[in-house]
Order: structure tokens, then C-alpha cells, then sequence
């Protein structure tokens, strides 16, 4: 697959750069864990630009930025979450943020349709002590979702999930952690803003791929905003990140 430069449109929703520069420089690269720090860059190294099929002028579009690892790591902490599930693990910059958050005996299923890119990230989380925290499985996260729900104990619900694997089927998995993620509990959905896309029609200039997602995201962010089982927060940060606490 060629790789598109996208640099016309933002994955930064901030809209002056050195802003956002000045946030990275400031507060969270310096707190950045070093094997975060050293999975980023083996993810840049490693996955060749047309494998990542996009690029954000020298971001990876794949992994979440370091702003939100902190974020979803503080709301972690917060809420003392100790058994969580990710849909869209990658090389896994958000997954070894969560690890590093949660205490020792808490347990992360990490679900994402291929295991190559994990592997890619896994000698950083061993590196970092967290490995034993994750169960990793290779599956569609629809399918193990449903395995999960046949499973799961109604006292041993999840405390918080994280979703970014395929925005196709977001409200599938929505559907799926209603079951899974107990009532007080969060889902946290990314690429909510899509680049900024949302807020404008589809551009005939874009590449058709952005302007299909873009749509779906648009009914999906309007499916959770009419769902009484939650309460939510539009998150302004990396791609956009949509916050539901489970209320009913
Ligand atoms: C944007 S990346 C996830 C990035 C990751 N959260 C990070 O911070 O590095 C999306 C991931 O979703 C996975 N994915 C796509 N479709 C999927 C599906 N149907 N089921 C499970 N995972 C899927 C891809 O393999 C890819 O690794």
C-alpha cells in the first residue's frame, strides 16, 4: 500500500503547533516513562511508512500520542482500576501506559486481530516489569468480546476498557462492553474527532478512506450521545477521545 502524506489535514486538534509543542516539551515528555519513550521510537523504526499508511508529518498515526498515555493513566490511578480491557493493541504505547498505571495484581486482556505488531512492543513491557499484568489475545474483538461476555461472573465485571482497533465496528463493541464493563465503570473510545474531520463535510479532496471513517464516526458519536446507559465527556486530546461512564 503507497503511504499518504496527510499533512494537510491535523491529527493535532490543538491548532497552533507550537502549542502543542510547547505541551509536549514542557510537561509530557519529560514525564514519559524511558520505555515508552524507547517503544515509540522502535515503532517508528520498525514499521515501515507504508505499513503505517499514514503519516502525520514525523508522527506515527498508530500509536496513541504520549498526552493521552498520561491522561488515560491518571484516570486510571484515579478510579484505582484493576481489571481493564483493550480493543487495538499495536505495537502497544497505550497498553504499556496502562500497565505502568495499574497496581501489581491487576489484569489487562489486551485484544487485537494480529500479534506481529505486539510483538514488536512486548521487550519494552518486559523491560518495564508489567508483562505478568497482560493477557494478550490474538482474535476480531467482536468475537472475543462475545467469548468474554459467555464467561464473565456478574461480580467480576471490568473497572475501564479502552477501544481503538476498528472504527468500523465501534458500536458492536459498544454494545459488547455495556455487558463487560461494570455500572460506575468507564469506556474510552478513540479517534472521536477523526482529525477534525467530523466537524466539516466529507472533503472530495481527502482520501475516500478518511471520508468513510469520518461518517462513521459521526453516527457513532451521535449513537453515544443518545445513550441513556452512559454519561460522557468529549475529550479534546490527541485525535479526540470520547469518555462514557457506565450508568445503567
Ligand atoms: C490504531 S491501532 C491501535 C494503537 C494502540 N492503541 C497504540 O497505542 O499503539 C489499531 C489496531 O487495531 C487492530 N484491529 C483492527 N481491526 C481489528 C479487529 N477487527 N479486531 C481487533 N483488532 C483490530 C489493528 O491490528 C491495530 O493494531
Amino acid at each position: 500500500m503507497e503511504s499518504i502524506d496527510l499533512r494537510g489535514l491535523d491529527k493535532c486538534l490543538l491548532k497552533s503547533e507550537a502549542l502543542h509543542q510547547y505541551i509536549l516539551d514542557s510537561t509530557i515528555i519529560p514525564r514519559e516513562h524511558e520505555q515508552l519513550k524507547r517503544l515509540r521510537k522502535e515503532t517508528k523504526a520498525r514499521i515501515p511508512k507504508r505499513q503505517a499508511f499514514l503519516l502525520w508529518g514525523e508522527r506515527a498515526l498508530m500509536n496513541v500520542p504520549p498526552e493521552e498515555g498520561q491522561l488515560l493513566s491518571i484516570i486510571l490511578k484515579v478510579m484505582n482500576a484493576k481489571k481493564t480491557i483493550e480493543l487495538g493493541v499495536f505495537t502497544g504505547y497505550s497498553l504499556l501506559a496502562t500497565a505502568l498505571a495499574l497496581p501489581k495484581d491487576a489484569k489487562i486482556t489486551a485484544i487485537d486481530i494480529s500479534r506481529a505488531c505486539y510483538e514488536i512492543g512486548l521487550p519494552f513491557i518486559q523491560a518495564a516489569g508489567v508483562e505478568k499484568k497482560i493477557d494478550f489475545i490474538e482474535s476480531d474483538a467482536v468475537l472475543a468480546l462475545d467469548k468474554l461476555i459467555e464467561e464473565v461472573k456478574e461480580d467480576e465485571l471490568y473497572d475501564f476498557a479502552f477501544v481503538d482497533a476498528d472504527k468500523s465496528d465501534y458500536w458492536n463493541y459498544h454494545e459488547r462492553l455495556i455487558r463487560l464493563v461494570r455500572i460506575g465503570g468507564l469506556i474510552c473510545y478513540d479517534n472521536t474527532l477523526w482529525l477534525g474531520t467530523v466537524a466539516h463535510p466529507p472533503d472530495p479532496q481527502a482520501p475516500a478512506f478518511v471520508n468513510t471513517v469520518r461518517d462513521m464516526v459521526v453516527r457513532f458519536n451521535e449513537k453515544l450521545a443518545a445513550d441513556s446507559r452512559i454519561e460522557l465527556s468529549q475529550v479534546c486530546i490527541g485525535d479526540g477521545l470520547t469518555i462514557c461512564r457506565r450508568i445503567a
